[in-house]
């Protein structure tokens, strides 16, 4: 079965209402722009990222805005170990005592670059930051996550995940193995009710990683972040329950 986003999906007032949700690279493009949706549609998120100056600012926009009062978790996802995803999940569940979402937003993009000529450095931090840290934090929150009664994981991917492309070094490589975690994984959790994995393409964004890698006349035309927003939205809450396993993209 394949799926897709609904075309022109509007979330309904309170979605997300009584839900917490975890969100990486909080504090900037993707991932800020699905915190503060997500807490304006009800959900307590937790603001996961490396640089703090940006979290709060996250912070304070959702709480001038009213919505639930957020949470900060800085880490640095390049040289996280299992310890520190243990005691951040040991966290979620003391804090909050439930997890109904998971989002990873977060990616480490330094520049188009020739495999041949990606440092050794860039490399292991782009595995480690795109594919890595993204599956240590699923399955140290898995638990919370399956003890939950409609709970959704979504891997933010790139096209060049599903049709790889030249140049795009580590970062292309574990896109493409996120693609295949997502299918494999999902296969296994099909038997908790209630529980999904998917992953989702949010196409060109004008944002600070696009900027890297395009000419900043490009950038400039595209969409913001919000444009992408809508379909987290869905994916996180129950309008998208029984979708598993699939590789979606912005409508
Ligand atoms: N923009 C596009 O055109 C596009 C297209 C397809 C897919 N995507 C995907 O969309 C997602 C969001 O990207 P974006 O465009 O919104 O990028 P962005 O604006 O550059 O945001 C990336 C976020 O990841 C965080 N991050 C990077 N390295 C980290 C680390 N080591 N530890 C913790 N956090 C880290 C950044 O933190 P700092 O702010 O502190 O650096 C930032 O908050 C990514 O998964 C990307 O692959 C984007």
């Amino acid at each position: 079965m394949s799926a897709a986003i609904p075309a022109g999906y509007t979330p309904a007032a309170g979605l997300l209402q009584g839900r917490v949700v975890l969100i990486t690279g909080a504090g900037a493009g993707l991932g800020r722009a699905t915190a503060l949706a997500a807490a304006r549609f009800g959900a307590t998120v937790i603001l996961l990222g490396r640089t703090v100056k940006k979290l709060e600012a996250v912070f304070d926009e959702i709480e001038a805005a009213g919505g639930p009062q957020p949470a900060i978790y800085p880490m640095n996802l390049a040289g996280t170990t299992w310890a520190d995803i243990f005691e951040l999940a040991e966290t979620v569940e003391r804090e909050f005592g439930r997890l109904d979402g998971l989002v990873h937003c977060a990616a480490h993009f330094k520049g188009f670059t020739a495999m041949t000529e990606e440092a050794p450095k860039d490399w292991l931090e782009g595995l480690q930051v795109n594919l890595t840290a993204a599956y240590s934090l699923t399955r140290q929150c898995l638990p919370l996550l399956q003890q939950a009664r409609d709970a959704s994981i979504v891997f933010v991917t790139d096209a060049v995940g599903r049709e790889p492309k030249a140049l795009r070094g580590s970062y292309g490589v574990a896109k493409y193995a996120l693609e295949g975690l997502v299918k494999g994984w999902s296969q296994e959790l099909g038997a908790t009710p209630g529980l999904r994995i998917n992953s989702y393409d949010p196409g060109a964004m004008r944002t600070e990683l696009r900027a890297r890698g395009f000419v900043a006349e490009e950038v400039q035309k595209l969409p913001g972040p919000d444009a992408a927003v809508a379909g987290l939205l869905y994916l996180l809450g129950p309008d998208s329950a029984g979708i598993n396993g699939q590789a979606l993209s912005r409508s």
